[in-house]
């Protein structure tokens, strides 16, 4: 049998998905954090992996899907939460734009499964099943030991629930909430997902109608999630839009790292904060660096994040800014406080070791 004759869409698939293999979880694994600070990686999105030194090994948001994949028949769900907050009708063409980073199901140890909110972009059923059928554990504060847990408000509960994650295993968070686990401690905050409030249960013609009703229940929607750790205090803010009540948390708590959901809104959506607003965001939690994340991940909503330098070289000084924003990329780490005074991230380029060995060319001057 040739190589053409035996190669098939599957063996392709097989062969190439997920893009970064078992890499970034090997990584992960061999990873040994030092005393005093928190190894953070970026698995997209608003994807998030924690590893202390104490050993805790917390995900926020880990996701393993994508968006469209088919023109289909063109058209937007009615009652989708996009087509209720601007009356648009037309499919979003929102693809994803960014590889898949991390393998679900070759994850070996995680202490915590959490969610922010129960968009389809901020959990997944993926790695629940992993999790479950793994019969991973980790250990409680008093050292016992447990299943994983899983961790969010109560929407998102409901959906692992509906996916077959046992009741006993999800933990339903609210807002001043705070669970210990290992050498860290989770302290549930206000979401300010306003995109999450206009979200029905129901989609098509039978879907709720929101006109005229005053929304009450985002603590049951959507949460933010403030992770104190050796290294320092991280403040996951999900997919909040800008509030002035950042600058709440900012009083209440003492935040190093704030993570913040970027993007470039199109024409007649706002769901995601602008460069103005991740700068605004930072000014308010007081936080050491801000680092904008989410606008990787949908083709309809990439963002340049050198807007954000531009605006940020603009005000600092007058506005005498205590932060600076940090450029990440998917897939890299980012450990704190080690790297705070780093300005942007570069994936490792490798040939450390050039000239070590003996090279094979025919002369120097093809160098
Ligand atoms: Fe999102």
């Amino acid at each position: 049998m040739s190589k053409v004759s035996e190669m098939t869409r599957e063996s392709w698939i097989m062969s190439t998905f997920p893009e970064w293999g078992t890499w970034l979880n090997e990584e992960i694994e061999n990873e040994e954090v030092k005393p005093g600070t928190v190894a953070m990686w970026w698995l997209g999105c608003t994807g998030m992996w924690f590893k202390t030194p104490g050993g805790c090994n917390l995900t926020i948001d880990l996701w393993c899907g994508n968006g469209k994949r088919t023109h289909g028949n063109g058209k937007m769900a009615v009652g989708h939460q996009m087509a209720n907050m601007c009356g648009a009708r037309a499919m979003q063409p929102n693809l994803r734009a960014v590889p898949f980073v991390i393998d679900p199901f070759a994850i070996k140890q995680v202490d915590a499964v959490l969610a922010t909110h129960y968009h389809q972009d901020h959990m997944s059923a993926e790695y629940a099943a992993h999790v479950i059928q793994s019969k991973m554990t980790t250990v409680d504060d008093n050292g016992k030991e447990i299943p994983v847990p899983f961790i969010g408000p109560k929407k998102s509960v409901e959906l692992w629930v509906k996916w077959g994650v046992p009741e006993e295993r999800c933990i339903t968070v609210r807002p001043g909430d705070t669970i210990k686990m290992k050498d860290v401690e989770i302290v549930v905050l206000d979401s300010f997902d306003r995109t999450c409030l206009v979200t029905t249960d129901s989609t098509g013609p039978d879907r709720e109608e929101l006109t005229g009703i005053c929304p009450t229940d985002m603590d049951d929607k959507a949460v933010n999630y403030l992770i104190k750790t050796p290294g320092g205090n991280i403040y996951h803010s999900g997919d909040s839009h800008y509030s002035i009540y950042f600058a709440k948390h900012g009083k209440d708590y003492d935040v190093d790292v704030a993570f913040g959901s970027y993007g470039e809104n199109p024409v007649g959506m706002a769901d995601k904060m602008t460069s103005c607003d991740i700068l605004r965001m930072a000014e308010a939690l007081r936080c050491k660096v801000v680092i904008p994340i989410h606008y990787d991940v949908w083709t309809n909503f990439m963002a340049d994040v050198n807007e954000i330098r531009v605006l940020y070289d603009m005000k600092k000084d007058r506005l005498d800014y205590k932060f600076h924003p940090f450029f990440w990329e998917v897939g890299g780490k980012y450990v704190y406080p080690t790297d705070k005074d780093k300005k942007a991230y570069h994936h490792r380029r490798g040939f450390e070791d050039c000239f070590e060995a003996p090279q094979n060319i025919p002369f120097r001057s093809c160098l």
